[in-house]
């Protein structure tokens, strides 16, 4: 089915609006149902574009009132969202009052209501549905802002900048007037009038200014906000140590939101978080959850430069500031880790934090990239700009930025910082600018070529082949790119690819790297600049035939195809220099393995493979956390998207068998492992203790999933006496994922503890709705599921709830998702399109879900499109489901 397209927005076709504002008065009377907002801007005619009328854009707003300098304006235009109002002069004041009611916006952009209180959303397009104004992110404007509400719902009245002035109202309201000194795009704007109380640090700057940070909540959290405020404070420093970037307010706010679409927004010196971001104590938060909050609020802090101080010209250019801010926001982890491990085990901590976000790209972007909403970092088109915020802008993007690193080295890359910041500060620019500023701060390097990361979608393949030649002891690598085709994109140019490598000897040691002509070895492992279709790296000097260790560090988001036979992978398991290299060697073993069972339901485990995975399991020189990465198996998703067909079912029941035989076999080893692993004192969050922790929570998960009584046993024990939520949760999951009887009851039994915690029955449900069939008598996932929907915790309208149940289940489940009589699809449908109605943006992720349906089986297929046409053919879809299944049906 060819489908109709809404109108798409085209990144050429860009162009200054005519005129811009330099300053905005606004003032908020709140009331819940009916909110009105007056707005008065200083419009100023715009020298770098050609004459036209004043540009506003608004939605679902009522408009009570327009005027150009007190007067009724000359004309006004309007088409959609678009008004235009024609003008003479240089500069004029609009002023327009709107009405909004907050209660009804169950969007979650712009203004709404969470508990009571009121808070905004506006990137991308938000501040339109608070009032009329060019909300587009290069126009930079002075805000102040006067709130005005009930001073019992909504005792704390916050905004962007500073407080300059507050006081009381009768009627039993009251107000407060904030100023924000810096312009900032209209999507940064934000305001909070809730009932909170704020959990306060005094810190001083790099500079000695003494500045104020809080962290607000609802009272009943203020137990739980210590660790996202420690991690404030190590962001702050962090980038004053590795960029000289300090914080240019006085005060730096950080609000907790329950209702949330996404993780959390940058706002101008006061950002606010999804509750999950900020939220944690040891009883209700697992180690993931403490990094998560580390990294998050590093995230948004590290916004303030990039991505407020100077922003985007406009939303193609979306990745010039997350892109770099989640390298930034990585590095920051990579090194909070480093220092927490200490000087021995630095280097192992900061491989398993490049490991994780190769798994997360791996798994999110990679299969984004082969699908129908395959984009370049920097799209070219979009019909509906929240469904670009991807993997790809965003983690790839962060690829990119880490390349343009290895490329230039840290200082160079650090004067290109520098550089950036002295040409662009207070402007709104473009990808190009970022990377011509690198290429000028570094004697011109030469980007050119290096661009066409920014405009080819795609996941690059390298193909590496080696010869050796014993006559003269040398080794020639060759190194073939090519890039897959892409819905609207056919031809691929070559692009720059940094190929970290080294060359294994058969002692299994590195051996030092000799390029021909070179006069000495180098360091053993170096650079390849790949920039040609094929090229080839002759090594010389060396005394027996080498094993290559390729993309050490993961250095491209490329994938690489290397022929290695099986002994080859064990040996790279067992010996490679490179941990995610050693870890990768894991994978793609187990990756073969696990294809294997899935295409021949009578194949086993090999034995060598038994005994590479008992190696790596037993070798207590390494790094726990390593080791837990890297005797996890390959994520589901990653697996069937290297399955060709995909098969889910085939995949699940090999998966399984997988699973069980590795319990089984290594029993012994996981249970001692289990016991070897236990961390002694009270919980603190700390990179070992955590490792640890994660490796026995891992060895719970074979043996219960081998169905071994003592292990069993063992993870009913740790339910029970556990002191802190990693063990009992990952206890849980165990048990959960297993035969056990007592399944329903430890379910039932965390559900009680935990019954007025949100966050932690975000767990509960996901942990339902991703578990698998362990015995084939089970009830179907999604009678459990469907079950849930119907808990009094559980609401659609709330993001993370319907990502914990829905979510899980969409895309974590696949095995149980695509049952083969197809009533996950199904129920896939009638959820998108009920969701659809409340919350566009949230609908769309979920429908994300069936994107890549053309990659599976026949019979699966036909299942999916019936319900993707149904999701389609439904009335009053949104703009953002309705490119998702129309692209994905194209
Ligand atoms: N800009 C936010 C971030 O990356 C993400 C976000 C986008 C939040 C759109 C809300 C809406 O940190
Ligand atoms: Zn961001």
């Amino acid at each position: 089915m060819k489908t109709e397209h809404a109108p798409s927005i085209q990144r050429a076709d860009y162009q200054p609006l005519a005129w811009k504002v330099e300053t905005v008065d606004l003032h908020f009377r709140l009331e819940p149902e009916s909110t009105v907002v007056t707005n008065r801007m200083l419009c100023v005619r715009n020298r770098e574009a050609e004459a036209g009328p004043i540009r506003l854009w608004g939605e679902d707003l009522e408009r009570l009132s327009l005027t150009v300098d007190g007067q009724a304006p000359q004309a006004v235009r309007e088409q959609g969202a678009l008004l235009e109002i024609e003008a003479d002069g240089e500069r004029v004041v609009v002023e327009v009052q709107t009405r909004i009611n907050p209660k009804a916006n169950t969007t979650l952009s712009g203004l709404y209501l969470s508990n009571g209180g009121f808070f905004t959303q506006c990137e991308a397009e938000g501040f339109r549905r608070i009032t009329c104004f060019p909300d587009r992110p290069d126009v930079m404007a002075r805000f102040t802002v006067t709130l005005e509400a009930d001073r019992k719902t909504c005792p704390v009245l916050l905004s962007n900048g500073n407080l300059v002035e507050q006081g009381e109202l009768p009627g039993g309201r009251h107000y407060a007037k904030w100023e924000d000194p810096f312009p900032k795009p209209s999507y940064l704007f934000a305001l909070v009038a809730a009932d909170l109380v704020a959990y306060e640090r005094t810190v001083e700057t790099m500079s000695g200014r003494e500045v104020l940070l809080q962290v607000w909540v609802e009272a009943g959290n203020l137990d739980r906000v210590e660790h996202a405020m420690d991690s404030l404070v190590h962001s702050m420093r962090w980038d004053e140590e590795t960029f000289g970037l300090e914080l240019d307010l006085d005060r730096f706010m950080i609000v907790a939101v329950a209702d949330f679409n996404m993780g959390a927004m940058e706002n101008k010196g006061l950002n606010i978080f999804n509750t999950k971001f900020i939220l944690a104590k040891p009883d209700t938060a697992t180690d993931v959850d403490y990094e998560n909050v580390e990294s998050v609020v590093a995230h948004e802090y590290f916004h303030n430069w990039t991505g407020n101080r100077v922003t985007c010209r406009d939303w193609f250019q979306l990745t010039l500031k997350e892109g770099l801010t989640v390298f930034r926001d990585q590095q920051f982890s990579a090194d909070m880790l480093a220092r927490a491990a200490g000087a021995e085990g630095a280097a192992s901590a900061c491989a398993v934090k490049r490991i994780d976000d190769v798994r997360v790209l791996r798994a999110a972007q990679f299969p984004e990239d082969a699908g129908p909403m395959a984009h370049p970092i920097r799209p070219d088109s979009y019909q509906e700009i929240n469904n670009f915020y991807t993997a790809t802008v965003y983690e790839k993007g962060a690829e990119v930025i880490r390349m343009l690193h290895t490329l230039l080295g840290p200082e160079g890359f650090r004067n290109g910082m520098d550089l950036y910041f002295s040409y662009f500060d207070g402007q709104a620019v473009t990808c190009d600018d970022f990377v011509e500023v690198m290429s000028e701060a570094n004697n011109g390097f030469d980007l050119d070529q290096f661009m066409h990361w920014y405009s080819q979608a795609g996941t690059p393949r390298v193909k590496a082949s080696g010869q050796w030649n014993a006559a003269d002891g040398s080794y020639t690598l060759t190194l073939a790119q090519s890039t897959p085709a892409t819905p609207g994109e056919h031809a691929k140019l070559p692009l720059v690819i940094p190929v970290a490598a080294g060359l294994i000897g058969p002692d299994g040691r590195d051996c030092p790297l000799q390029l021909e002509g070179e006069s000495q070895p180098g360091p053993t492992t170096r650079v390849l600049k790949l920039t040609e279709a094929s090229q080839s790296f002759r090594f010389v000097g060396l005394t027996a035939e080498p094993v290559p260790s390729l993309l050490r560090g993961f250095s491209a988001p490329v994938i690489l195809e290397l022929d290695e036979d099986d002994a080859r992978l064990a040996f790279r398991m067992a010996h490679d220099a490179d941990p995610c290299n050693r870890w990768d060697a894991a994978q793609r073993y187990a990756e073969r393995v696990a294809l294997a069972m899935a295409a021949d339901p009578s194949a086993g485990v090999p034995a060598a493979f038994l005994d590479a995975f008992r190696a790596l399991l037993g070798n207590a020189a390494l790094d726990p956390a390593f080791r837990a990465q890297a005797l996890a198996l390959p994520g589901e998703a990653y697996l069937l998207e290297r399955m060709k067909p995909a098969d889910p079912l085939a995949l699940r029941a090999a998966l399984v068998r997988l699973m069980r035989t590795l319990g089984t076999s290594l029993a012994a080893e996981w249970l001692s492992t289990c016991e070897a692993m236990q961390v002694p004192g009270p919980y603190r969050y700390h990179p070992g203790d955590a490792g640890r922790r994660a490796l026995a929570n891992l060895a719970l998960r074979y043996l219960a999933a081998a169905g071994n009584a003592e292990g069993l046993a063992l993870a009913q024990r740790r339910f029970e006496g556990a002191t802190n939520m990693t063990e009992r949760f990952g206890a849980l999951a165990a048990l959960v994922q297993s035969t056990h009887p007592a399944r329903e009851a430890v379910l039932a039994a965390f559900h009680a503890r935990y019954r007025d915690d949100a966050l932690v029955l975000d767990k509960w449900f996901a942990l339902q709705a991703g578990a698998w069939r362990w015995d084939a008598a089970a009830a179907p996932t999604l009678a459990r599921v469907k079950a849930l929907m119907a808990d009094a915790a559980f609401s659609l309208s709330n993001p993370n709830k319907v990502y914990a149940l829905l979510g899980t289940y969409f895309r974590a489940n696949p095995g149980e998702f695509h049952a083969a009589d197809g009533s996950g699809h199904v129920f896939w449908a009638d959820q998108v399109i009920a969701l659809n109605a409340k919350n566009p943006q949230v609908a769309a992720r979920m429908a994300r879900a069936l994107e890549n349906w053309r990659h599976f089986v026949p019979a699966l297929q036909a299942s999916i499109r019936s319900q993707l046409e149904r999701v389609l053919a439904s009335p009053d879809l949104s703009p953002d489901v309705a490119e998702v299944v129309g692209k994905a049906l194209d």
